[in-house]
């Protein structure tokens, strides 16, 4: 699969996610209205949409129709939506533009932020546990998918890499630790969204780990990347002010490393990358390709 290909899947089930999104959010002429309005706001401002379609791609993965999967892929959206929100909030990096558009909290303020985050945390367990009643799911896996996502998301994840993340915010890091925030506040919610699809599935042993590895190359080169465009990228593109770590003295990759090394970095991981789906064949030929896109983004 190219490129081109790929952008084409991406946007055709990053469609057939939105729909379902949109079944899930309330309604924004429902009391409270200003909440309901804040979720759909961050929601629906862009996005990549690449944790439902890592969803998707383990479920395929595993053997199931990716349709199968879509309340699941939902759900990891809005879980990823709103860290993005509170990733942005004045007490953490202080950003204006998220998406294209001015951040949750210079719409609709500050408390309101956090408890649109909030709200989609928990909308998201609940999409991606409607996805028990789905057609040819079985309960137990369905069940194992949401323990994945918390996996990806709670302390032993997202959350605790943030919180490494702020603490070592404007001091110098070391390589492990600078290893450790980029693999958990990034890493660990890609290679879990990949994980909850492919145990929906019901994919375990060996291919599960290999898998696994997969989602662990890619998701430290998803946030080495990140970093590398926060310098070089272009906001009109990214959608998002570049600049913010420098400003904030955030551990990054160019900064510990420097650009050239930073770079061969990401290399090195997707090479490595690629040979963990060799097992799978032809099925995961939408994985090797979002590799290559994830390591060559613009945006
Ligand atoms: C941004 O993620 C946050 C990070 C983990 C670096 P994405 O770059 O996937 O953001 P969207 O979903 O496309 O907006
Ligand atoms: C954030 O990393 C990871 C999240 C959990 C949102 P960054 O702080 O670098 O993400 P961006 O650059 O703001 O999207
Ligand atoms: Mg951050
Ligand atoms: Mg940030
Ligand atoms: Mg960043």
């Amino acid at each position: 699969m190219n490129k081109d290909e790929l952008i084409v899947l991406l946007k055709d089930t990053g469609a057939e996610v939105d729909r379902v999104l949109d079944e899930f959010l309330p309604p924004e002429d429902t009391y409270p209205e200003e909440l309901h309005r804040a979720m759909r706001y961050s929601i629906f401002a862009g996005g990549k949409r690449l944790r439902p379609f890592l969803v998707l791609q383990g479920a395929v993965t595993g053997g199931l129709q990716y349709q199968q999967a879509l309340p699941l892929a939902a759900g990891a959206e809005l879980i990823h939506v709103s860290s993005l929100v509170h990733d942005d909030l004045p007490c953490m990096d202080d950003d204006d533009l998220r998406r294209g558009k001015p951040t949750n909290h210079k719409v609709f303020g500050e408390a309101m932020a956090l408890l649109c985050g909030d709200a989609l945390i928990m909308l998201g367990f609940d999409a991606a546990a409607a996805n028990a009643g789905i057609d040819g799911v079985d309960t137990t896996r369905a069940l194992a998918a949401l323990r994945e996502l918390h996996k990806g998301v709670g302390y032993a994840g997202m959350l605790g890499g943030q919180a490494v993340d702020i603490s070592f915010s404007a001091t110098t890091v070391n390589a492990d630790t600078l290893e450790y925030i980029h693999r958990h506040k990034t890493g660990a919610f890609i290679t879990y969204a990949l994980r909850a699809g492919a145990v929906l599935a019901g994919l375990a042993g060996s291919d599960l780990e290999a898998l696994t590895c997969y989602g662990d190359d890619m998701g430290l080169a998803f946030q080495i990347t990140d970093d590398i465009l926060d310098i070089e990228g272009d906001p009109a593109l990214l959608g998002k002010s570049v600049g913010s770590d420098q400003r904030l003295g955030k551990a990054t990759y160019p900064a510990l490393y420097g650009m050239d090394r930073a770079r061969r970095h990401v290399a090195d991981l997707a090479e490595s990358g690629h040979a963990h789906l060799l097992r799978f064949g032809a099925t995961v030929d939408p994985l090797h390709a979002l590799l290559d896109y994830i390591v060559e983004r613009d945006r």
